[in-house]
């Protein structure tokens, strides 16, 4: 059964910044017929890409990746923020659509030539999705895709990266 995913993404114009549409995920999560749909359909593109394992960057690729995670019976592997993981760590800077991070990873998180794709919940200049194939790189993994409920095509994020196979669930322009 097909969903339309929009009618759960709530639009916050001017937030947090002046300027940006902020797209609000948490109307999908409550509802559990859309969000079963939504990972489900997340799930589907995953195994399409064989995929070993799920990296989600913090927060929200946490709510994304894990239960695709589950559906498929795969481990996951948290991208998280400066000094949260306990153990050695990469890290790589990028920039956001407003604002800047870092974005850490356990050196042991992933198996060399683990086919990995990363799950969030939006991609609008693909700063995180930069940082976070970096060190799915470093770590000696192989990123097979990347895949969103959002996709903001105006930031062209896509264009960034010819060699990544991105899926999205619904796109604004
Ligand atoms: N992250 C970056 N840009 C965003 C946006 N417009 N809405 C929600 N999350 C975002």
């Amino acid at each position: 059964m097909s969903i339309d995913y929009k009618k759960y993404i709530a639009s916050i114009k001017d937030f947090p910044n002046e300027g940006i549409i902020f797209r609000d995920i948490t109307p999908l999560l409550q509802d559990g017929e859309a969000f079963r749909a939504a990972t489900h359909d997340i799930a589907e593109y995953a195994k399409s890409r064989h995929a070993d394992v799920i990296v989600g960057p913090e927060a929200r690729g946490f709510l994304v990746g894990t239960p695709v995670a589950i559906e498929l019976d795969v481990g996951f592997v948290p991208a998280r923020k400066p000094h949260k993981l306990p153990r050695e760590v990469e890290s790589a800077a990028y920039d956001l659509e407003y604002g800047s991070n870092v974005l850490e990873m356990h050196k042991d998180a992933i198996k060399p030539g683990q086919r990995v794709v990363i799950c969030d919940d939006l991609m609008a200049t693909a700063g995180t999705l930069r940082a976070t194939k970096e060190l799915i790189e470093r770590l000696g993994g192989k990123l097979v895709g990347a895949a969103f409920y959002i996709e903001l095509t105006d930031l062209k994020g896509r264009e960034k990266f010819p060699d990544v196979d991105i899926f999205s669930l619904v796109q604004y322009h």
